[in-house]
C-alpha cells in the first residue's frame, strides 16, 4: 500500500510516501519521497522552539511541501503546472487558521487529481498541540477530499520505530529488515523526551522511566547556550567534545556531577547538570576556548555515563535482547559509541546475545518517514482509519 505520513509536531514539517508492504516482523518498504523543511533557523534566534511560530511556519511549508513529495514520488506530474502561486497562498492561508476552517482549502485541492495513496499516517502527539493541529488538519483534509483513511500515530513510536528504516536514500528503496526480539527495551533521547520503554511488541509499551525535569536533548541545548554556542546545542557541544578527546594533553579540569546515576530506578534528572554547568562557568574569571571545550567533553561524559548505566540496568533487570535506540540524541557518536561498547561487555559477561540498533542519522531526529511505518504497523492491526471526529492533537500523548 502507498502511505502519505505527515509530521509536524515540533520544528520540522516532513512529509514523505513510501510503498509499504509485509508483515511487521518482515516489513518492507521503499521510499518513493521524502521531504523535511526544518524551521531550526527560525527559532535559533529564539534560542528554542516558540509554539505559535512552529504552527505558522508548518502552515507556510505544507502545501509547497506536498507538492513536491507527490512529484518527486512520481504520482501527481501535473500538480505544479495547476497550483499557480494564488492557489498555494490561498492554502497557506486555509492551513495557519484554525483546523475547523477548512473549507478554502478543500476548495482549491478539488482542482487536482486524485493520486493514488491508500493511507495518510500523521503524527498526532506528543508534541506542540499548535503545530501538531496543522498536519492534522491537513490530514483531514485531504481525507475528506479523496476518501483516503487515515491512522494517528505517536511521535515517540516513530523514534522507536526508526532504527528500521535503513534504506540508502540514493536507491530510495530497501529490502532488508533487522530483527527485533520481545521483549525490546527503547531508549529514546531527544529535545522533548528522555525515556526508556519496554516494548513488549509493536504497539504494546511500558514506559519503565523518564526525565524528571528537564530531556537530555533539552540539557545540551540549555549547556550550548550557557557556552554561547548556537541551537540546536546538541551537534555543537558534540563537536566541541571530540576535539577535547582528540588532544591527548588535555587533562580532566572541570567536574560535573552523574546525576541519579546510581538510583534504583530508571529515571533522569538533567537539570541539575545543566546548573552546575552554570556554577561552574560563573566561577571562571576568563572564559578560553579551551575551557568551553573542556566543559563540553566534562557534559557530555556526564550524561553518556548516566544513558549507558541506566539503560544497561533495565536491560538486565527486563531481561531484553534489542535495545531500539532513538531521537535526536541518538545522533551522537560519544553516545553511540559507548553504548556499542558496554552491550559487547554485557554479552562477554552475560554470555549472551544483546543487539543495538540506532537509527540513521538523518532518521535520528524528526522525520515523517518513521512515521509512515508506525501507520503501517497499526494499520496492519486494525485494518481501517479512525473516524475524522476522533482525529485530535494531543500533546501530551504517552506511549502504552
Ligand atoms: O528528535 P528531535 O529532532 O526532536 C525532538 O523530538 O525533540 O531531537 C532534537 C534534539 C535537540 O535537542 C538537539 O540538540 C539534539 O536532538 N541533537 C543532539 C545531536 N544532534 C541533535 N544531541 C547530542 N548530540 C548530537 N549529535
Ligand atoms: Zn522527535
Amino acid at each position: 500500500m502507498i502511505i502519505l505520513s505527515i509530521e509536524t509536531s515540533c520544528d520540522e514539517s516532513a512529509l514523505s510516501i513510501m510503498r509499504a508492504t509485509g508483515t511487521m516482523k518482515k516489513p518492507k518498504f521503499n521510499i518513493m519521497a521524502d521531504n523535511v523543511a526544518s524551521q531550526i533557523k527560525i527559532h535559533a534566534e529564539y534560542g528554542g522552539v516558540f509554539p505559535a511560530l512552529a504552527k505558522r511556519e508548518h502552515g507556510k511549508a505544507l502545501t509547497p511541501l506536498f507538492i513536491k513529495t507527490l512529484n518527486d514520488g512520481g504520482l501527481f506530474k501535473e500538480a505544479n503546472k495547476e497550483w499557480d502561486s494564488k492557489t498555494k497562498k490561498k492554502i497557506e492561508e486555509a492551513l495557519s487558521r484554525e483546523p475547523e476552517l477548512l473549507i478554502d482549502f478543500l476548495r482549491e485541492f478539488k482542482k487536482i487529481k486524485k493520486p493514488k495513496i491508500d493511507l495518510i499516517a500523521v503524527t498526532t502527539g506528543p508534541g506542540l498541540e499548535p503545530a501538531l493541529w496543522v498536519g492534522i488538519s491537513f490530514a483531514k483534509a485531504l481525507s475528506i477530499l479523496w476518501d483516503i483513511p487515515v491512522i494517528p500515530v505517536n511521535h515517540m513510536e516513530g523514534h522507536v520505530i526508526s532504527p528500521l528504516l535503513l534504506s540508502n536514500i540514493e536507491k530510495r528503496e530497501d529490502e532488508k529488515t533487522i530483527n527485533v526480539s520481545f521483549p525490546a527495551l527503547a531508549l529514546l533521547i531527544s529535545g522533548g523526551h528522555t525515556e526508556l520503554v519496554l516494548v513488549k511488541d509493536w504497539q504494546k509499551y511500558k514506559k519503565i522511566g523518564q526525565t524528571r525535569d528537564d530531556a537530555v536533548g533539552e540539557a545540551f541545548d540549555k549547556v550550548a547556550r550557557l557556552l554561547g554556542l548556537p541551537y540546536p546545542g546538541g551537534p555543537q557541544i558534540s563537536r566541541l567534545a571530540e576535539e577535547a578527546r582528540k588532544n591527548e594533553n588535555s587533562k580532566r579540569t572541570i567536574e560535573l556531577p552523574r546525576p541519579m546515576i546510581h538510583s534504583k530506578d530508571f529515571d533522569f534528572s538533567f537539570s541539575g547538570l545543566k546548573t552546575a554547568v552554570l556554577y561552574t562557568i560563573q566561577k571562571i574569571p576568563k572564559m578560553t576556548e579551551k575551557i568551553k571545550v573542556e566543559i563540553a567533553r566534562e557534559f557530555e561524559d556526564s550524561v553518556t555515563e548516566v544513558l549507558v548505566k541506566k539503560t544497561m540496568s533495565a536491560v538486565l533487570k527486563h531481561n531484553v535482547s534489542t535495545i531500539l535506540v532513538g531521537g535526536g540524541v541518538a545522533a551522537n557518536k560519544n553516545i553511540k559509541k559507548n553504548l556499542e561498547d558496554a552491550v559487547l561487555k554485557y554479552e562477554r559477561e552475560q554470555k549472551t546475545n544483546l543487539i543495538i540498533h540506532f537509527p540513521r542519522t538523518d532518521l535520528s531526529t524528526d522525520n515523517s518517514l518513521m512515521i509512515g511505518l508506525a501507520g503501517y504497523f497499526q494499520f496492519l492491526k486494525k485494518k481501517k482509519g479512525i473516524p475524522l471526529s476522533r482525529l485530535k492533537a494531543d500533546g501530551n500523548w504517552e506511549l502504552k
